[in-house]
């Protein structure tokens, strides 16, 4: 089987959010399970470093519509983890300081999406499926069912949309339909919703299959409080809407042989997790203390990361409480200044740093307890995942994925502390039962030593994948 995977970002090559983890890792876990699958996705030139550059390989370029207009696009070709990636040039659409978020970003992707389907004579590549990845490619399906579907060459490829947040929709105005998008009025339907163009809502329409990352959010995103307003269009498309967990790739993240945290151990030898939590007070600038509770937060700074919870009730918390929070993230500047007045205001308890920065992420990851992710909503969520792998105990609301992952261990089996409404009262309630948990050393050690045997690596769910694909085909 051959599958076309169309990512707007993918690690190693150029990553904003959890996309790019999944475009990154599950390829690797389909090619182990023979399936032929390679990645397509833009060439940031600002973004990918020069000696990942060095190493692709130029294949040829080709000029793409962009409605009446014709486009530059240089097809290159590299190699990560055993997959083939086709990243595509041309840098006056993707040679900026930011991914997304440019008043052009409709065109943008109109370019990609069509690029997409332009290259397949010349990479010599027949895909069986190409599997979309929410708005920026969702013009791929439109594209396929109006205007490709039929062509020599391109018969019988099946589509798979799927969505990582349906928060982000592309929407753009009508009257690009034609000069942008290079799509006639027979099509307006496909795409338009409310009163503009929906990129998603047109993907949805069109793909054979659409999947969702989690079970639980493909129940909700049906529901009006979940869905930003698409919940009619996936009720009426239910019967090919599923949801596939995702995994994390369990070689990237493995605390055995992590080079970015300060001490190696494992679910067999977890003891030097407490030395690497002593490093990590000390790089915050906190008092060294074993017996203090850290509780790690390492997010984007946006509301549906549940922070208004956050900002509710912890300066309660830490008022009341022997307990220190370590925060790493940046985004909203209402959340980043909550968290500076916050740190100001507890120095011997809060360490904070704003910014994206991957190897600080690992060290919270190894050194916290706690990992607390109470979001509004979470599609699957990776780091609750991250946080079980190296041992620090997740507090999470029983939403999407975050519901999928995590379970109560009030049972004494499971592995975290859940509540289930967006009420910062609740979330108090898990916080106040996770410390009550944490001083009890026997009960914490051992669940730590199941959060650290928790499987979520990507087997099941390249399976599930597969499953869906061969149904297709
Ligand atoms: C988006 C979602 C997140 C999910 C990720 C990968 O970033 O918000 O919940 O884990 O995509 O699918």
């Amino acid at each position: 089987m051959k599958v076309l995977y169309v990512a707007s970002e993918a690690l190693p090559f150029a990553a904003s959010g959890g996309l790019a983890d999944v475009a990154g890792s599950l390829p690797q876990a389909l090619k182990r399970r023979k399936v032929d699958c390679r990645v397509v996705m833009p060439l940031y030139t600002n973004k990918i470093r020069d000696e990942m550059r060095a190493k692709m390989k130029f294949i040829t370029s080709i000029m793409v519509p962009v409605s009446w207009r014709r486009q530059y696009c240089g097809i290159f070709e590299a190699k990560a983890g055993g997959v083939t990636y086709y990243l595509l040039d041309n840098e006056y659409y993707f040679k900026r300081d930011a991914l997304y978020g440019h008043y052009d970003d409709g065109e943008r992707f109109a370019f990609f999406s069509r690029a997409v389907l332009e290259i397949l004579p010349h990479i010599d590549f027949k895909p069986d499926i190409i599997n979309c990845n929410d708005w920026q490619s969702a013009l791929v399906p439109v594209y396929y069912s109006t205007l490709y579907g039929s062509k020599e060459g391109y018969t019988g490829i099946k589509t798979v949309f799927t969505i990582h947040n349906i928060q982000y929709q592309g929407k753009y105005g009508n009257e690009i339909l034609g000069d942008l998008f290079g799509l006639g009025e027979e099509c307006a339907s496909l795409l338009q919703f409310g009163d503009c163009l929906n990129l998603m809502k047109g993907g949805i329409e069109c793909a054979n299959k659409v999947t969702t990352v989690s079970n639980t959010y493909a129940g909700e995103i049906l529901d009006p409080w979940f869905s930003h307003g698409l919940d009619p269009i996936l009720k009426e498309r239910s019967y090919k809407l599923s949801g596939i967990l995702n995994g994390i790739d369990t070689k990237n993240y493995d605390p055995e042989k992590d080079a970015d945290i300060f001490y190696n151990y494992s679910a067999k030898e977890p003891a030097d997790k407490a030395k690497n939590k002593a490093a990590l007070q000390e790089l915050f600038g906190l008092p060294v203390n074993a017996d203090t509770p850290v509780m790690g937060i390492v997010t984007r700074l946006v509301a549906h990361k549940g922070l208004d919870l956050i900002k509710r009730v912890m300066w309660e918390i830490l008022s009341s409480t022997d307990m220190q929070l370590v925060v790493l993230g940046s985004g909203d500047w209402e959340y980043e200044a909550f968290f500076k007045e916050l740190a100001a205001a507890f120095p011997e308890k809060v360490g904070l740093r704003i910014g994206f920065i991957p190897d600080m992420a690992r060290k919270i990851y190894a050194g916290s307890d706690l990992f607390l992710m109470p979001s509004k909503s979470e599609p699957c969520g990776l780091s609750q995942m991250v946080a079980l792998r190296y041992g620090s105990i997740p507090i999470v609301r029983e939403t999407g994925g975050l519901k999928d992952t995590i379970t109560d261990s009030g049972d004494g089996k499971g592995n975290g502390f859940t509540f289930k409404s967006y009420d910062a009262y609740d979330m108090l309630d898990a916080i106040r039962r996770a410390l009550a948990a944490y001083a009890d050393k026997e009960y914490w050690n051992k669940l730590v030593v199941r959060a650290l045997k928790c499987d979520n690596s990507w087997g099941k769910s390249a399976k599930e994948y597969i499953k869906l694909y061969e149904e297709l085909v």
